[in-house]
Formats: structure tokens, sequence, C-alpha cells
């Protein structure tokens, strides 16, 4: 952790790690109900529902590596027992028990939607106070966006198809 790095936040940064855990612990949730759902999705259009979730698997590891640096970089420690994930979670995990593809596609909305929500939160409480959180979180949020849209576009194709 950088001193000075840490002292230009404007706010309360115990309370700022706690925020980021929890967005933190969210990440990998996100993570592994992408990658599990891929693995199990049946139904149309399953190839391309397949590729669509491993790309946002991908993104949302990436998300929680991106975090896990800003967590440092503040002196905190991001969550090492996962089975804190639950305690701290904001949006959490939504198992795929059921594998057909609209289900699957849903409960990812679903996902996408509380993250969206979460981070916009996230960016108007750091919004002046840390620049730093702040830009990261801008792009996190951007991309939680583009997950959004692209699940519903894939939604909307399967709606054509079954309505055929
Ligand atoms: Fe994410
Ligand atoms: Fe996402």
């Amino acid at each position: 952790m950088g001193s000075k790095g840490i002292e230009i936040v404007g706010m309360d940064v115990q309370e700022l790690l706690k925020i980021l855990n929890s967005a933190f612990a969210d990440e990998w949730f996100a993570y592994y109900q992408y990658w599990l759902g891929a693995k199990l999705v049946k139904g149309p259009m399953k190839d391309a529902v397949i590729a669509e979730l491993l790309q946002h698997a991908a993104d949302e590891l990436r998300h929680a590596d991106m975090v896990a640096t800003r967590i440092i970089q503040l002196g905190g420690t991001p969550i090492t027992e996962p089975k804190k994930w639950y305690d701290v979670k904001s949006c959490g995990y939504e198992s795929p028990d059921d594998p057909f593809v609209v289900k699957i596609l849903e409960q990812n909305v679903q996902g996408e939607r509380c993250a969206i929500g979460y981070y916009k939160r996230v960016l108007d409480i750091t919004q002046g106070k840390d620049q730093v959180t702040y830009n990261m979180v801008l792009q996190i949020l951007q991309d939680e966006v583009t997950h959004e849209e692209e699940l519903q576009a894939l939604s909307e194709d399967l709606e054509f198809l079954l309505k055929k």
C-alpha cells in the first residue's frame, strides 16, 4: 500500500474497503454463475449463448482482479475465505439448477441489473472523493451495461425462435 495514495482518498477508507469487498464477492459469484451456466445450458441457440456466457465469465474474473488490486492498494485484504462471500455479498448468486437456456439467460440478466445498480451507487459514493476507485468502477459499470444488453439481445432472438 502507498501512503500518499491512501491519504488522498476523501472518504472513510474502511467504509470503502467494505463496499469493495462486497463487489469482490459478487464478481466471484458472477464469474462462477456464468462459467457453470455455460457448462450446463441446454436448448436452442445453445452455442451462441455458451460463447456469450464464457466471454462474460472472463470479464467478471477480470473485474474481481481489478477490485482486488484496488483493495490491496487501499491497505485492505480481499476476502480470503469464500464462505464469507455470502456474508458480504450485494447481488449474490443464482444457482443454475434449471439448465434451460431461457432460464439461464433470465438469471444472468437479473444479476447484471443488480450489478449495474450496485456499481451506480458506488460511483455516487466515490464521486469527487476517490477518483481512482471511481474510474475503476466506471470501467466495470460500462462492462456490466454491455453484458445486460447482450443477454437481452440473445433473449429476444430466442423469443422469436421459440414463437415460430
Ligand atoms: Fe462484473
Ligand atoms: Fe457482468
